[in-house]
């Protein structure tokens, strides 16, 4: 998970106090031919970023439709540098841009598009990931099937789990979310046969041996313990099928059951079976930054 930390290197400020040629002409003491006037190297050439659009809306008013603050906040934050567009700082009030531009504050991506939509859905169990299940099984699409914008499910969860599943049409965090590239961490609670032994933890961490790769956990917690029963928390980033129940039964706990608790940073919460709520815009901003766009 890299957060957008490079982009510090591209505000205009920064490029601005940047000593020029630092690490050139005096590197290693060696160069004695300092007499010689070097002529300023030129600007690297950046595109240039419309904030001029007539048929725009001022960037403030987004900002403040998409919850960042009040309009005034929004005005404070561009004035104070700490807005960018297309990867550039913006500080003139009244610049108008369209809303499918890339903006970020303080280093967050702001999503302004309205027609951008973010659902996290509590799967119920015996419901397919699938929006067309050609088996004709209760599918997501029962749930989401009838809305106008055209949905993705990011990644998969067995017929027979429950839990958090996201929904997008931002097809491009949808493909980050689930690419192993970007170690989305997911979270599981699984119900398995108790007692859970001490080194269980110690051995998922370590990685197990699976037909197609090995696989470890990147973290592991023992949440109950009894005889015949016991839940356990398992977080990692892999996203191949049946991952959690295949690794937990190849040490010799198969699952009972399991639920999905949270995908990067966003959590189940209180979100019942069949029901979904939209993320905030925080939420939106922490994925976007899980992803690292
Ligand atoms: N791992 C599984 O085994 N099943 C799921 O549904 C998700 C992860």
């Amino acid at each position: 998970m890299t957060p957008p930390k490079g982009r510090g290197g591209q505000r205009s400020g920064d490029r601005q106090q940047r000593p020029r040629g630092a690490g050139g002409a005096g590197r290693g003491g060696g160069n004695t031919r300092r007499s010689q006037p070097t002529r300023p190297k030129p600007e690297p050439q950046r595109p240039v970023v419309d904030v001029h659009d007539p048929d725009g809306v001022r960037l403030q008013k987004l900002l403040a439709a998409a919850g960042v603050g009040s309009r005034r906040v929004c005005e404070d934050l561009i004035s104070q540098g700490r807005v960018e567009v297309d990867g550039q700082v913006v500080r003139e009030l009244g610049v108008r841009i369209r809303a499918t531009q890339v903006v970020h504050v303080d280093g967050e991506r702001v999503q302004l598009d309205e027609s951008r939509v973010y659902l996290a859905f509590n799967k119920p169990l015996n419901v397919v990931t699938s929006m067309s299940d050609e088996l004709g099984r209760v599918d997501i699409g029962d749930y989401f099937g009838d809305r106008k914008e055209r949905l993705f499910h990011v990644g998969r969860l067995d017929a027979d789990t429950e839990g958090l599943l996201l929904l997008t049409n931002d097809g491009d965090l949808a493909h980050r979310l689930q690419h192993p590239r970007y170690g989305v961490l997911k979270t599981y609670l699984a119900q398995i046969p108790g007692p859970v032994p001490r080194d269980l933890g110690r051995r998922l961490r370590e990685g197990v041996e699976l037909e197609d790769g090995p696989v470890a956990v990147d973290s592991f917690k023992v949440v109950d313990s009894q005889p015949g029963k016991a839940i356990v928390e398992v977080v990692l980033h892999e996203g191949r099928k049946h991952i959690v129940r295949r690794m937990l039964a190849e040490v010799g706990h198969p699952v009972q059951s399991l639920v999905r608790t949270q995908v990067g940073p966003v959590r189940l919460g209180d979100t019942k079976p069949g029901k979904f709520r939209a993320l905030s815009s925080t939420e939106v901003a922490a994925l976007y930054k899980a992803a690292g766009l």
